[in-house]
């Protein structure tokens, strides 16, 4: 897939994203040089790492979660289902399950476009939308959430799931969102690792810091990558400062739902 095949909605004019006020420049530096947490991810390592681990990424996803992930993913699902959109673009897409989960609940009519800047992730996307007998409206296209190829107010939900941690820019990419969603009625779905809930950090941290590495290495053959993911959410910020951040890129209505001790959280605002 080449980056020439663009979403439906139409390839976004100009250069550049609009800044909305001095107070996001402070917040770009917060978001990018918090002391004590890891430096923000290089988008270059990121999608290689992806790339590696495309083809078994599904299959570890289920096993280190036990399968919970999919109840997460869907609880966004529904929650998008619930305004009624017309045109969802899913970022972040990976190997598509969002998309998927989207398009089972959607009417047929709705357009659905997932992004990826990972093309070996959006072969695996393809792969399993090939492998589905009915799948209409959806699309899968190269994207970079840093610089989305959409035009201002494409879309009525933009959903992330375990994306938003990744970026490198954070602020950027949430204004990136906003711009891109109907102003007023547009929604943003942000479902992503937290810092869990005090009584959760005695198992989860060890499970986090030795089991899973080792697990998924197993599995996947690449042991880098999934202390990537460790360090990753250990480094996150707490929901409350990812609310303010969504705030602080002009988005409305801000909410958190944790889930699971606060391991995930579900956040969802108004452009
Ligand atoms: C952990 S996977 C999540 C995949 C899927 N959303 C899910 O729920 O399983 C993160 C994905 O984010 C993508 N990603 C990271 N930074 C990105 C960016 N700046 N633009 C587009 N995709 C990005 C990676 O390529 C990867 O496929």
């Amino acid at each position: 897939m080449g980056s020439a095949e663009l979403p439906a909605f139409g390839k976004r004019e100009g250069e550049g994203v609009r800044l909305l006020n001095a107070r996001q420049d402070a917040v770009d530096e917060k978001s990018s040089t918090r002391p004590g947490n890891p430096p923000p991810p290089d988008p270059e390592e990121v999608s290689r790492m992806f790339g590696r681990i495309a083809g078994r990424y599904d299959l570890v996803n289920h096993l280190l979660t036990g399968g919970i992930d999919v109840r997460w993913r869907n609880r966004m699902v529904r929650a998008v289902a619930g305004t009624r959109p017309a045109r969802v673009v899913d970022l972040a897409t990976g190997s598509g399950d969002v998309a998927f989960a989207l398009r089972r609940a959607l009417p047929d009519h709705v357009e659905i476009t997932g992004l990826d800047f990972c093309r070996p992730m959006l072969e695996e996307a393809e792969r399993k939308k090939a492998a589905r007998r009915h799948c209409p409206n959806l699309k899968f296209a190269f994207g970079d959430i840093l610089q989305l190829p959409l035009d201002d107010g494409a879309a009525d939900a933009v959903t992330i799931s375990f994306g938003l941690r990744n970026l490198a820019d954070r602020a950027r990419g949430l204004r990136e969102m906003r711009r891109i969603l109907k102003k007023e009625s547009g929604r943003l779905f942000i479902l992503e690792f937290t810092q869990p809930a005090r009584w959760m950090r005695p198992f989860y941290f060890p499970y986090l810091r030795h089991v899973l590495p080792r697990l998924a290495g197993c599995i996947s053959g690449d042991v880098s990558a999934y202390r990537y993911l460790n360090t990753s959410i250990e480094g996150f910020p707490p929901k409350e400062q990812i609310t303010e951040e969504i705030e602080t890129a002009g988005f409305q209505d801000v909410r958190a739902h944790p889930m699971t001790g606060s391991i995930v959280t579900l956040h969802e605002a108004r452009a």
